[in-house]
């Protein structure tokens, strides 16, 4: 496992494939980790270098020594681009990886050439959500990461494929077994606390790419059409089979959404 220290910390990442193009980074959800990434990593890596990273606590990166914020975790990713050299790369994010996205917005935005942003919302947690996560983050603490599938994996998919795609079903939850319970609790105050990126959606100037799952009740169609329309030239595409984990739930149509984006960029 590739490793690199940046200002945020310790993390690790994966890396395959060359290209002409820019590199494709892709920055998973919550509690996930590099893996998520998988149909993607093996799509796209036959003609263009993708680089995946595991946010501290997660898969194989160190757990975090504090509570980040999101910025924490782009001044990870900025960190990796510069570490590897990478001028400008085509920047992607699922849910968690849409918010830490959005930072990186902040951040480096003369560094991201296009954007992808998939099954993610931009406004900040309602006071709801802020104590669900609260919750969560208590018993990952007292109970262990063990909870994780209990509390979260019903959330992430189509009732169709929960039913009937166990293989997929099986694949995230093994993912969310790997994380840290530091790593989890941490991530859950970064995303209660993350700032309103609404904002920030006009001031976009690179192709984005936005991709929604019609059964997705975390970052609904509705939320993320509105979002997509807020985006200048943005492209939007609903999944209909998919939910909260479109790339996994439906490679097929997102690597093709993905591919014919990439192709025009
Ligand atoms: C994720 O998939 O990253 C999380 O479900 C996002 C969230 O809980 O807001």
């Amino acid at each position: 496992m590739t490793e690199y220290r940046t200002s945020g910390g310790l993390m690790s990442y994966g890396e395959r494939g060359e290209g002409p193009g820019d590199p494709l980074v892709l920055l998973h959800g919550f509690p996930l980790n590099r893996k998520m990434w998988a149909p993607q990593v093996e799509a796209f890596s036959a003609t263009r270098r993708v680089i995946t990273p595991d946010y501290p606590g997660f898969g194989a990166s160190p757990r975090p020594c504090a509570q980040p914020d999101m910025r924490y975790y782009a001044e990870g990713v900025l960190g990796l681009l510069d570490k590897l050299g990478l001028d400008r790369v085509v920047l992607g994010g699922l849910s968690m990886g849409g918010y830490v996205a959005f930072a990186c917005l902040r951040l480096f935005p003369e560094r991201i050439s296009a954007l992808l942003l998939a099954n993610t919302r931009p406004d900040p947690d309602d006071e709801d959500v802020r104590e669900t996560r609260r919750k969560m983050a208590r018993r990952i603490a007292e109970e262990g990461v063990e909870v994780i599938p209990e509390l979260q994996i019903d959330r992430l998919f189509a009732p169709e494929v929960l039913k009937n795609n166990k293989k997929v079903v099986e694949f995230v939850r093994g993912i969310m077994l790997d994380s840290s319970p530091d790593g989890a609790v941490a991530a859950l105050g970064a995303m209660r606390d993350r700032p309103d990126s609404t904002d920030l959606l006009g001031k976009i100037n690179v192709p984005t790419l936005v991709i929604s799952g019609e059964k997705d009740t975390i970052a609904t169609p509705e939320v993320m059409g509105e979002m997509a329309a807020n985006i200048p030239g943005s492209h939007y595409h609903i999944i209909s089979e998919a939910g909260h984990l479109s790339n996994l739930e439906a490679p097929e149509e997102f690597n093709t959404t993905l591919r014919e984006f990439l192709e025009k960029v």
